[in-house]
């Protein structure tokens, strides 16, 4: 069975936690767009992992994680993150972890470029400033830097010439920065490039042959469906493909091989960063379940944005990713809510809308509709069957359901691994 798990709202909606689950039943997981703008955290015991480029299943031994051709990758970033969990005692060996020689390659000028351009912009997108946007933009632009290139000298010298002669301008006519250097990024990169060569392969033809073997494969999307560069909030989006059909381009597996689709949503809704959210709390509740909730970012450290679940946008995330299953996250830190909402239209210019519109100036300037529920006022978090949890929890996750026309079955009450409940 080929899963694919993506979140359905503005990311950190818990799928490093769904993930590291699901993987115990899986052979191989795989990363296929996005880069260390991530931030997927797994509880262990008393370890808290946070994870951003490396798969949420590197923990189990004997599987295999995989980097897809859609990721983009820092060098370093993954160099540490590997090196971290060494200081932790765990290996991550090539047996382990195979990266895609096309994945590309964020360079120093991405992030440089990342932060300049958001000191230019009016409204701001809140990036997190790892260069990603700029890594994207190079790879359509044609002028990339890919895993193959950094192990090939020549190749690398001849394309980060090229770069850097385009380039240095622009930093240095559009930015008033300094010039970058040709000999230390040369001399840096290749020897990320040594370092990170035994893990570097040709993973679509790994994961193929993994799957003729009839071998399990997840994969594991990062951010969410509204930060997708088509069907988010755009320009308040990343700059990848974050939904289910993301998986395909970015791992090279084809979609007739992919069998089912997760999604995770957490029982309200966040966002770091800019753009429209019709469901934001008031300041008061949002600092409370902020607190509750832990809302902070995982990549950024910046406080989350706290809404309301809305039911409109999650409704429109099932249709384009084609989900036959949810998980419902941190339900637990609704736990002291006496009354609960649920968005389930909006109301613009007088007129009630209950599709996602296509027009951002409507989610910008619309009032959310809400349903109001009873809250459980009971604690859930010990909860481990369905049966177990307050009947008005179970009510709240059946509304749910029935608005967004799919099952719901993942509830999770909490950061520990046991914390789940499976229907
Ligand atoms: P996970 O996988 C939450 C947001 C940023 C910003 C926008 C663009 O942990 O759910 P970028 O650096 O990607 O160009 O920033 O996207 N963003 C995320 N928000 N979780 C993430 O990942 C995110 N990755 C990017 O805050 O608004
Ligand atoms: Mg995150």
């Amino acid at each position: 069975m080929n899963v694919v798990v993506v979140g359905a709202q503005w990311g950190d909606e818990g799928k490093g936690k769904l993930i590291d689950i699901l993987s115990r039943d899986a052979d191989v997981t795989v990363r296929f767009q996005g880069g260390n703008n991530a931030g997927h955290t797994v509880c262990v015991g008393d370890q808290e992992y946070v994870f951003h480029l490396l798969p949420s299943a590197i923990l189990h031994k004997g599987k295999v994680c995989v980097l897809g051709n859609g990721v983009v990758v820092d060098p370093q970033a993954l160099i540490e993150e590997i090196n971290g969990l060494k200081k932790k005692g765990l290996m991550v060996t090539p047996q382990a972890l195979k990266i895609s020689g096309h994945c590309h390659v964020v360079m120093p000028y991405h992030r440089i470029l990342d932060g300049l351009r958001e000191t230019k912009r009016k409204h701001k997108i809140g990036t997190t400033g790892r260069g990603i946007g700029p890594c994207y933009a190079d790879k359509v632009s044609r002028c990339g830097i890919r895993m193959v290139d950094l192990m090939n000298p020549r190749v690398l010298k001849a394309k980060l010439e090229d770069n850097l002669r385009e380039k240095n301008e622009v930093f240095h006519k559009v930015f008033n920065h300094k010039d970058f250097l040709f000999k230390g990024i040369y001399k840096e990169y290749l020897s990320y490039g040594r370092t990170l060569a035994p893990y570097v392969c040709d993973t679509v033809l790994f994961l193929n042959e993994q799957i003729d073997k009839k071998k399990s494969v997840l994969f594991e999307g990062a951010q969410g469906t509204f930060l997708d560069i088509d069907f988010g909030t755009y320009p308040f989006v990343t700059s990848s493909n974050s939904i289910v059909g993301g998986a395909c381009p970015g791992s090279g597996v084809a979609p007739m091989k992919i069998d089912k689709a997760i999604a995770c949503v957490k029982a309200y809704t966040t966002r770091v960063g800019g753009g429209p959210f019709p469901t934001e709390f008031s300041a008061r509740l949002e600092e409370e379940i902020r607190m509750k909730g832990n809302e902070f970012g995982a990549t950024t450290g910046r406080p989350r944005r706290c809404g309301w679940f809305d039911s409109v946008l999650v409704r429109y995330a099932v249709i384009v990713n084609g989900i036959s299953d949810l998980a419902i996250m941190k339900l637990d830190v609704l736990d002291e809510q006496p009354k609960i909402r649920i968005c389930t239209a909006y109301k613009y210019k007088g007129k009630k809308i209950n599709v996602f519109p296509m027009d951002f100036e409507v989610l910008n300037r619309a009032e959310p509709v809400y349903e109001v529920m009873n809250g459980w006022m009971t604690p859930t978090t010990s909860a481990r069957r369905y049966k177990d949890l307050p009947r008005n929890a179970r009510a709240y996750i059946e509304r749910l359901e029935k608005l967004l026309k799919v099952g719901v079955k993942y509830v999770s009450i909490g950061t520990k691994r046991d914390q789940i409940i499976v229907r």
